[in-house]
């Protein structure tokens, strides 16, 4: 590669005129999840032999690309989703950023796609918030979402690797994801279509396995569910992860499951941190397969007390109704668990600065 972060500048680019602090004001009192966006944006540029280069930072707005790009092809795009705090010392922070830039350049390999230099993400991240810091909302559940995302952007209709991509990063003042506002989430079963098959890109995090949800993730709202599960694409029988949240399963006995990464279902970085916080409660944490049918009668039965999703743009989501073909069951009270809610609270407390960060997962910028 021709280029590192550390030669690379980020050219600044005046925006003519950014958002009215009063304007800006009324977005963040009610911020709702991706429609808003702030006043900047990163873009980097990669081309075969000459590697990154172009980096600038500027107002967002509309980019150029030609009618034959790869991407609107042949799909070669990946993204992340982290996002930005203001703590109550009025610090800047950032959740794992390092593991998020790693995740992003593993998805960059299954798509064919060069890698990004983590200090190059990270100084990307760092240059957006020093001029968008002001676009951080707070309050309960408030927080700046990033979105970097890389794309293939040469004109070619060959279906090879492409030569040339943009790497961008905007960002979003986000409040709940779910705008219901409900205690906990219901799930639709897909017994009609999977997310990923091993061998595919279901570790990745691309755009593809996105559309691929749609068809599915609409089903589950037409039938008055807020979310689709799905299940593994071999046997139909195991549990893998929702369109955009893993899941974990809490039981009567303390023990706590979650799939495993098997290769098909993304290695979520609240997952990760969720299994080392319940850890250290002292409970019995398995990555473990886990059934549709045990499923069903662990709920019954009332040996599963809890289910929850988890997240970024989600955190930690309760989930009290399952019900797909010929299946109908409510998971304990149906709302809000008791560990769902401690887990929750040590979480978002290590994000948000108000509990000690002792994993050294918080990158505070001043
Ligand atoms: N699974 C999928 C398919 C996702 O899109 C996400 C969100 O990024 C997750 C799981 C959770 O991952 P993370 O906790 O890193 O946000
Ligand atoms: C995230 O949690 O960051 C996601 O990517 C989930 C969804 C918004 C796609």
């Amino acid at each position: 590669m021709a280029n590192t972060a550390d030669t690379i500048a980020f050219r600044e680019i005046a925006h003519p005129a950014p958002t009215s602090d009063a304007d800006r004001a009324v977005v963040l009192a009610n911020p709702g999840f991706g429609t808003a966006f702030t006043d900047h944006m990163v873009s980097v540029d990669w081309t075969e032999g000459k590697g990154w280069h172009d980096a600038t930072i500027g107002p967002r707005g509309p980019i150029m690309l030609d009618p034959a790009a790869a991407v609107l092809h042949y799909a070669q795009e990946i993204f992340e989703g982290l996002k930005a705090y203001r703590h109550p010392d009025g610090t800047t922070a950032l959740f794992r950023p390092e593991a998020n830039a790693r995740r992003f350049n593993a998805s960059a390999d299954r798509l064919a796609m060069p890698n990004l230099p983590e200090e190059l993400f990270l100084g990307a991240i760092e240059a957006l918030l020093a001029k968008d810091g002001g676009w951080i909302p707070e309050g309960a559940g408030a927080s700046l979402y990033l979105r970097p995302f890389m794309f293939a952007n040469e004109a070619f209709l060959g279906v090879r690797p492409a030569k040339q991509y943009k790497f961008l990063l905007i960002a979003s003042p986000a409040g709940n994801y779910f705008k219901s506002g409900a205690p906990a989430v219901s799930i639709w079963v897909s017994s009609d279509y999977t997310r990923a098959a091993p061998g595919g890109t279901g570790a990745a995090k691309c755009g593809g396995n996105y559309a691929a949800s749609l068809v599915p993730q609409a089903a589950a709202i037409e039938r008055g569910f807020d979310q689709v599960v799905f299940l593994d694409a071999v046997e139909r029988k195991w549990i893998e992860e929702l369109g955009g949240m893993n899941l974990f399963f809490v039981f009567d006995d303390g023990r706590v499951i979650t799939p495993p990464l098997s290769g098909t279902i993304l290695p979520g970085i609240t997952r990760d941190s969720l299994l080392e916080l319940l850890r250290e409660e002292g409970l019995d944490v398995a990555e473990e397969r886990y059934s549709i049918a045990d499923w069903e009668a662990d709920a019954k039965s009332g040996k599963l007390v809890e289910c929850f999703a988890c997240g970024t743009a989600a955190v930690v989501t309760p989930v009290g109704r399952v019900a797909g073909r010929d299946l109908d069951f409510t998971i304990g009270t149906g709302g809000p668990g008791q560990l769902t809610g401690k887990v929750k609270d040590k979480l978002t407390g290590i994000q948000r600065g108000e509990i000690a960060d002792s994993h050294g997962w918080v990158k505070r910028f001043d």
